[in-house]
């Protein structure tokens, strides 16, 4: 049995990586549909920081339900602890991951314990360890859900229309801005899965690991703008964004689509000359899909790279690597 208090990452107030304390808290009791897992390693992501910086409302969301102190995360790989009596799927003892309870600030995820609800677990691949399950969820699903299924109704914060990813096969380009990040390097894996042309877009360093991952080329923004160099893709996916993401839409062909995976503004009257169409989604927590990924995973078809690994308490000096940018994969930390 767990004891009463855990190890966790607690913030007590909003700021830089110094505000991320490792402090003894409560250890959660799973409530009706959730397990309790004891995290082995947990996978940092943007919302971590954008939670630690003061965003307590995430999109979508009329009011903020964060209250400090509060354990960030959402990205984590265990073993199931306890398990709520309704819960069907996961016995004490299975080897779990999992995006839990997103789009929330309440993953809870930067702990030794954390009650997850099962619908956001699968079970981890066996072929793999917890550092590298901890490093797919959120990336991972992203991916996924821009680019094979978006997997649920819920209406999007960001546009009207349900996103809808295109079809990827054999006859079809896609270049990837930012392509050697979290959801950068599983998007090109996961294209190439689907037989497409991959053009990868990433600092030089990333030249070597990125035609590993399988890209079919690879354009250094550093040294050349792709947006010059790339004529008549199918799609686009910039996990970049900002103010000149729109710049890649000269790239597509007439019926092509951008995924701008950080919503920017497009001008509509643009997109419609060029007969292109922009789309946006918001990743949720699920399980089910998670599994799909986990079997890709489990088959070697798709890595989880590790760009550097943490201890829980040394959170800071993860959120510090974070900062510095040029991540290749995902930055875990370890729950000893
Ligand atoms: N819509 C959603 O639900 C959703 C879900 C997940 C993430 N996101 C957002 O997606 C973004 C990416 O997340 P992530 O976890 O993949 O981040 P990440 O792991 O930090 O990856 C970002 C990558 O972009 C590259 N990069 C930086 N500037 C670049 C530029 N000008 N041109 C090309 N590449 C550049 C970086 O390396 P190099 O510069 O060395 O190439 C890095 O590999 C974040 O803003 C996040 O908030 C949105």
């Amino acid at each position: 049995m767990p004891r009463h208090t855990m190890r966790a990452i607690r913030l007590h107030e909003h700021g830089g990586p110094e505000v991320l304390r490792y402090d003894e808290a409560p250890t959660p009791e799973p409530g009706p549909g959730e397990v309790l897992v004891r995290v082995h390693a947990v996978g940092i992501n943007p919302p971590d920081w954008y939670l630690r910086g003061g965003m307590t409302r995430m999109p979508g969301e009329t009011e903020s339900t964060v209250r400090l102190p509060v354990i960030p995360g959402t990205d984590v790989s265990g073993v199931v602890e306890a398990a709520a009596a309704d819960v069907e799927d996961f016995s004490v003892g299975d080897e779990v991951f999992g995006l839990l309870r997103f789009p929330s600030f309440h993953g809870s995820a930067y702990a030794e314990y954390v009650a997850a609800p099962a619908s956001d677990l699968a079970r981890k691949p066996v072929g793999i360890d917890h550092v590298h399950a901890a490093g797919a969820p959120m990336a991972g699903l992203t991916a996924w859900q821009f680019l094979i299924d978006v997997g649920h109704d819920h209406p999007s914060p960001f546009q009207e229309a349900r996103h809808r990813p295109t079809t990827l096969d054999a006859d079809t380009t896609v270049l990837i801005n930012g392509a050697a990040g979290g959801v950068g390097h599983f998007a090109v894996q996961l294209a190439k899965w689907r037989r497409a042309r991959v053009i990868a877009v990433a600092s030089g360093a990333h030249e070597w690991f990125l035609n590993e991952l399988g890209a079919d080329e690879f354009i250094d923004y550093t040294k050349s703008r792709p947006e010059e160099l790339v004529h008549d893709v199918d799609l686009v996916l910039d996990t970049v964004g900002g103010p000149d993401s729109s710049r890649f839409l000269r790239t597509l062909k007439r019926g092509g689509a951008q995924f701008p995976v950080l919503p920017g503004d497009f001008d509509e009257a643009e997109t419609a000359k060029l007969g292109v169409t922009v789309s946006t989604a918001q990743v949720r927590s699920n399980g089910a899909q998670l599994a799909e990924l986990g079997r890709l995973l489990d088959a070697g078809t798709v890595r989880v790279a590790i760009d550097s690994t943490f201890a829980l308490a040394d959170a800071r000096a993860a959120h510090e690597r974070a900062a510095r940018g040029h991540v290749q994969g995902k930055i875990v930390l370890t729950v000893p």
